[in-house]
């Protein structure tokens, strides 16, 4: 975590560490599922999001890799009506808490593919910058210090995987998030500390650095 202290954002990060520290304490445990028992379930997620967890639709998200304690969380989310959408909710509803741990067990040990940066050169610059450092002067974070450098997430903080998801689904999570606390349609994504970092974001640069990320491996 060396680069995190000398990064120019520190005093930035310095909260963002603060935040964390209350959010996940070092004492939080967590139960951990079966992916035999997972891998049996996948067979109806598999018609959207890919047999092998890489979704071939760029407005699905891929699962493969991703964080076990993420997914978890975000099926909760589905099944409660927390975190709303047409095609998934009802899938989520048909799963027990047991089937919960087990499929998102499955997932997070499959192997993410390698993603493809498309956009222009310009547009991947503005990404990078984006991503890498942030906009200081309007005090937008970094995103690598919780997305990581390349992208792969913080399992055990619950930060997801972002690198390779198609940038279409990107686009579409940032802009339900900049929508904040209103439920939009059947979007819901609430209560998450993403609402205050996309309000701030012009389309333009969700774009950009949506497309940066879904070449990152
Ligand atoms: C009919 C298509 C469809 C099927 C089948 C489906 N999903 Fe989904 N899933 C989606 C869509 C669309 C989203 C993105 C929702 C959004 O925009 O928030 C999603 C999102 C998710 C997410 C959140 C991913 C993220 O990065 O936030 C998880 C986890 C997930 N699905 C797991 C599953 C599991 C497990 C199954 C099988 C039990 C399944 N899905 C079946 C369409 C589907
Ligand atoms: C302080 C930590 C933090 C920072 C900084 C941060 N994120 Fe996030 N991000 C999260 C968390 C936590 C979630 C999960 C939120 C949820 O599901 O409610 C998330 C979720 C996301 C998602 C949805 C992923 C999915 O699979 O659906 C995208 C896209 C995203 N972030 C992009 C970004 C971008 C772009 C930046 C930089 C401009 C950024 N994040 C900065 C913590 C952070």
């Amino acid at each position: 975590m060396a680069w995190f202290l000398l990064s120019p954002m520190s005093q930035f990060c310095a909260r963002v560490l603060f935040a964390l520290a209350i959010l996940f304490p070092a004492s939080a445990t967590f139960a951990a599922g079966d992916p035999a028992a997972g891998q049996a379930l996948s067979a109806t997620c598999g018609a959207c999001h890919g047999v092998d967890g890489n979704s071939i639709n760029p407005e699905w998200p891929s699962l493969a890799g991703q964080g076990e304690r993420y997914m978890v969380t975000a099926l909760r989310q589905f099944k409660s009506g927390e975190r709303g959408n047409v095609l998934m909710s009802s899938q989520a509803a048909l799963l027990s808490e047991q089937d919960i741990l087990d499929v998102s067990a499955y997932y997070a040990n499959q192997t993410p593919k390698i993603g493809t940066a498309q956009g222009s050169e310009k547009m991947l610059e503005l990404g990078q910058l984006i991503y890498r450092g942030g906009i200081l002067s309007r005090n937008l974070p970094a995103c690598i210090a919780c997305h990581g450098p390349s992208g792969s997430g913080n399992a055990p903080a619950a930060f997801p995987r972002l690198a390779g998801q198609h940038a279409t689904y990107l686009i579409t999570q940032l802009k339900i998030f900049r929508e904040g606390y209103r439920p939009h349609k059947d979007h819901t994504r609430q209560n998450s500390m993403m609402n205050s970092i996309a309000s701030d974001m012009t389309d333009a640069e969700i774009e950009a650095v949506s497309y940066y990320i879904s070449g990152l491996y």
